[in-house]
């Protein structure tokens, strides 16, 4: 069920009073606190199991509050404002004196956006201030795109979860650094590479997923239980048959072009071809074969292109090797 006006102000009352509210997004639901108390902010951290050194997102109920929160912003960030919020788009700018250090993981920039999403953005104007606030589930793990999806994975220790239906997005925004010379994408998301260059003008460079650039950006994560491994798209059946004869309880994503191959495995999605309901879909399907009890996931990467430069970064990282 989707928020009312009342859920909107119980949310605001829990943040005012040092709680934690997991609140809805365009992307995926985050876990949000006030921004401006310290103990609230270390809360996120104890319940997501996130180490204290890896930044938080601030979101804004608008662009016109930026100057509060940060100092120094080249036209190149008020431009990108202008032109992508409210949207998927978050921009790591210097650090004003509002945002405490806890924040940002000690360090002197901040990353803020201004979510586009009505009831997000309904809960953020009655609160009047910032919120703090990661994907709202446990530290490597698969980002919530759902109400029932956090409350799965948080439980009781969230103290209010504000419904506002599935993200219609479904992967995290995209993060541009503009605080160097030069602006750089940090993370793929939300907001497309070639949308952002259309709009600079110039080329911007994508970190591969080797390189650990951003601060909490391990090679794992976005992963769900069961291990994930990537193959060519057209390797994709024989893989997964191979996998189930030597005894894996195996997912398969299947690309859409092979919708109607024969797969022989436990539980198969078929991949949409479309990247925008496939980035919309992408967390559920993961879940789904959690759920269905696979140890084993085959897919390939989309090509990445628009938003499945995101979705190839998220399922790499689902792959990625895992802390044992
Ligand atoms: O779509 C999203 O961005 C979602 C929704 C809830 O807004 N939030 C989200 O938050 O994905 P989180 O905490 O899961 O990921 C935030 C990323 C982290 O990888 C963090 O390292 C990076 O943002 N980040 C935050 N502050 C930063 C900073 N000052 N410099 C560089 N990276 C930063
Ligand atoms: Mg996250």
């Amino acid at each position: 069920m989707t928020a009312s006006t009342s859920d909107i102000e119980k949310a605001a009352g829990v943040l005012r009073a040092g709680g934690l509210v997991a609140l809805p997004t365009e992307t995926v639901y985050g876990l949000g606190a006030n921004a401006e108390d310290p103990a609230a902010v270390a809360r996120i951290f104890r319940v997501k199991g996130r180490p204290s050194s890896h930044p938080l997102i601030v979101h804004l109920g608008g662009a016109e509050y930026l100057d509060d929160w940060v100092e120094d912003v080249p036209a190149t960030a008020r431009l990108l404002a202008e032109h992508f919020w409210p949207g998927p788009l978050t921009l790591v700018l210097r650090r004003g004196p509002r945002v405490p250090l806890e924040a940002t993981g000690g360090l002197e920039t901040v990353a803020v956006r201004v979510p586009d999403h009505p009831v997000g953005l309904a809960l953020l104007s009655a609160f009047g201030g910032g919120v703090t606030a990661p994907s709202a589930n446990r530290f490597g793990s698969v980002s919530p795109t759902t109400a029932d999806h956090v409350r799965a994975e948080l439980g009781e220790a969230v103290d209010f979860v504000l419904d506002g239906g599935p993200c219609e997005v479904g992967v995290e925004s995209t993060i541009v650094d503009v605080t160097g010379d030069a602006p750089s994408i940090l993370r793929p998301g939300g907001v497309t590479r070639e949308d952002l260059e259309a709009v600079l003008g110039c080329p911007l460079e994508v970190p591969s997923t080797s390189r650990v650039r951003v601060p909490g950006q391990h090679p794992s994560h976005y992963a769900p239980r069961a291990r994930v491994v990537l193959v060519e798209p057209e390797k994709v059946v024989a893989e997964a048959g191979l996998a189930q004869e030597l005894g894996h309880r195996v997912g398969v994503f299947l690309p859409a072009f092979l919708a109607d191959a024969p797969v022989k495995a436990h539980a198969v999605v078929t991949v949409p071809s479309s990247m925008a309901a496939y980035a919309h879909g992408l967390y559920g399907f993961l879940r789904e074969l959690d759920q269905q009890g696979c140890d084993l996931i085959i897919a390939s990467v989309p090509v990445e292109e628009g938003l499945g430069l995101a979705i190839a970064n998220r399922l790499r990282r689902a792959a990625g090797p895992r802390p044992s």
